[in-house]
């Protein structure tokens, strides 16, 4: 049995009531199918292709009178969450720079963002066509790179980052892609005072990966420095267990969801990547 109570059956074995459970990996016949005999392209209605084409379509017309899929209509989904994350995570896989960065992160204990954020940082960087974007928290490199490389060709990654050692792997990483030192700049300093420093209006995108017990103060320094319709994004943004990162990011929903100036959109990846649009 699932665990809503349906009945534990094959696929396209009927159900009682009559009806098909059609698996979500399963292929749905098609008109091609029917169509891979050359002689079908002389659009001969008799022909055997044509008269299998018929067929199929009728009897698959047949199923979807009955057809229940699952995961509609309250029913338990086909695949379990945590086949699904597995999904979403590998969908955009890492190449050797990436791979490499991220095992010199681990070495010095930096966590990365993983490749499903890291690939919807670039396509957002991509959307903004980014000419100025803003990282706290450089780490070595996985998410400049993926900003990187869905900036502008001329744009500019301005990263911060209190260890210097964390930036020093991080350079080796966009050395290592061909990034030239003209598309990034890396400064060490404590986030919280180099922000401040920063130009108000003049960035595309802010990305925030530190200090979780941080993330309210730099959603109040770091959406005055985008400009309207610039985004600023945080990392692990999901619910935490041990304070005060918890309360922290509690803290963060509530400051998006209230400020009316923010369009706020929380995405199911990693931890939790949390996006909020300056509107005006
Ligand atoms: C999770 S790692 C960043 C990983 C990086 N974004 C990536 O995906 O490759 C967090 C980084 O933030 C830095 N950090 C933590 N607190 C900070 C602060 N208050 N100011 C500046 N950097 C900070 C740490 O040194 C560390 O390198």
């Amino acid at each position: 049995m699932f665990p809503g109570g349906l009945p534990a059956r094959g696929p396209n074995q009927p159900a009682p009531n009559g009806s098909v459970l059609i698996m979500a990996h399963q292929r749905v016949p098609r008109v091609r199918d029917g169509l891979k005999d050359p002689k079908s392209a002389t659009g001969e209605e008799g022909s055997p292709v044509r008269r299998s084409v018929a067929e199929t379509m009728r009897s698959w017309d047949a199923t979807l009178r009955n057809v229940r899929l699952t995961g509609c209509a309250g029913e338990p989904p086909a695949l379990s969450a945590s086949a699904v994350r597995k999904y979403v995570e590998s969908f955009a896989p890492e190449d050797e720079v990436l791979a490499a960065a991220r095992e010199r992160g681990e070495e010095m204990g930096a966590t990365s963002i993983g490749p499903a954020s890291g690939a919807a940082l670039r396509f957002l960087a991509s959307t903004l066509t980014a000419r100025a974007v803003v990282e706290i928290g450089t780490g070595a490199g996985i998410s400049g790179l993926w900003l990187l490389r869905g900036m502008a060709p001329d744009g500019v990654l301005t990263s911060i980052d209190a260890e210097p050692e964390h930036q020093r792997a991080a350079r080796r990483a966009f050395t290592e892609a061909a990034f030239p030192p003209s598309r990034y700049r890396l400064i060490m300093g404590q986030a919280l005072d180099v922000l401040p420093r920063l130009t108000d209006g003049g960035y595309d995108l802010v990305f925030v990966h530190a200090a979780k017990p941080e993330y309210p103060r730099y959603l109040e320094t770091g959406v005055p420095l985008l400009r309207p319709g610039g985004v600023i994004a945080f990392d692990g943004a999901g619910p935490a267990v041990t304070e005060p990162a918890a309360a922290a990011l509690r803290l963060l929903g509530a400051m998006v969801r209230d400020d009316e100036t923010l369009i706020p959109l929380m995405l199911p990846l990693g931890d939790g990547l949390l996006l909020a649009l300056r509107a005006s």
